[in-house]
């Protein structure tokens, strides 16, 4: 049904990134036309029965009709035709959907409240950015850290729950080159909304320039390491850095250095306490922000990374 195609109309839909994409539309396409036929022939005929057999006189009587053996024949058998034909068609695609491709390009998704992680076999880490090369299989194989979220690229057609404690996978190929939404679509606290992510398709050549930039921030200077590793723990979901505004968490910006009223006290800013509110958050929370909301990153950041989100912190002024 390639008569109707919601990328050549334009339409609400978001723009469609992958092969899948048009697949589904056509075939919504399809039930959306379907379905306004229907409602067409259905009401249509009801208002011009109404009409036409509309009682003219008093004495008028209605006729005796039992029924009609063959018109009801009809008028079961086309929608079963029709509701077939769509099951196999909507099954048709959703096992695509569901076959994962060999020799795709891995990378690992944690959901967290409220961020996407992402990783690449190489190491590579980033929060809430997914890199990949146009048209090449990139399978997601993704879990969650701590509540159920969702996986969901609009532009792409798919979505899947990412469940703690499991992995759950999605694959794509992305065929345009730009940046497409990640939304959470499942309902996973405050911040819910706020959980989203970006992919960006690029070609095989940046692809791999980026992978290289990627893996020497090893080299890089103290503060700009700890930047790309605020990015990357997606530290910047609740904490401002440009501005005072307060998020989930409190702002970063021009603290260093200064005092923080926390419900424990009064307290200096410096290496210790930024060391420790990372390490232990709920130790000292800043009055008006409650505990047990930032999970807590021990174990996870080594001491060079513990420096280098210091030092960032520091040049937030
Ligand atoms: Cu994660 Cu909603």
């Amino acid at each position: 049904m390639m008569w109707f195609n919601y990328a050549q109309a334009q339409s609400f839909m978001p723009t469609e990134g992958t092969k899948i994409a048009s697949q589904v539309d056509n075939l919504y396409g399809f039930l959306l036309a379907a379905s306004f036929i229907s409602c067409v022939i259905v009401i249509g005929g009801m208002i011009f029965f109404v009409w036409k057999y509309r009682r003219r006189t008093e004495t008028d009587k209605t006729a005796y009709i039992t029924h009609n053996t063959f018109l009801e024949f009809l008028w079961s058998f086309i929608p079963l035709v029709i509701f077939l034909a769509v099951f196999a068609w909507g099954w048709n695609i959703y096992h695509d959907m569901r076959t994962m491709p060999k020799d795709a390009l891995e990378v690992q998704v944690t959901g967290k409240q409220w961020a996407w992680e992402f990783e690449y076999k190489s190491g590579v880490k980033t929060g809430n950015l997914l890199v990949v090369p146009v048209n090449k299989d990139v399978k997601l194989i993704m879990t969650s850290k701590d509540v159920l979220h969702s996986f969901y690229i609009p532009s792409f057609r798919i979505k899947q729950d990412v469940i703690p404690g499991m992995y759950t996978s999605l694959w794509f190929n992305a065929d345009k080159l730009g940046e497409f939404h990640v939304f959470c679509a499942e309902f996973c606290g405050t911040q819910h909304s706020g959980m989203l992510a970006t992919v960006k398709v690029v070609t095989q050549a940046e692809y791999e320039a980026w992978l290289i930039e990627e893996s020497q921030v090893g080299m890089l200077p103290l503060a700009q390491r700890g930047q790309k590793l605020f990015q990357a723990k997606a530290c910047a979901s609740c904490h401002s850095v440009a501005d005072a505004s307060a998020k989930v968490g409190p702002s970063l910006w021009q603290k260093f250095g200064t005092k923080e009223l926390t419900e424990e006290g009064e307290f200096a800013i410096d290496e210790n306490f930024v060391r420790e509110s990372i390490l232990s958050p709920n130790a000292k929370t800043t009055k008006g922000f409650p505990k047990g909301v930032m999970p807590t990153f021990q174990g996870q950041l080594n001491e060079t990374e513990l420096s280098a989100l210091i030092e960032y912190i520091k040049t937030l002024k």
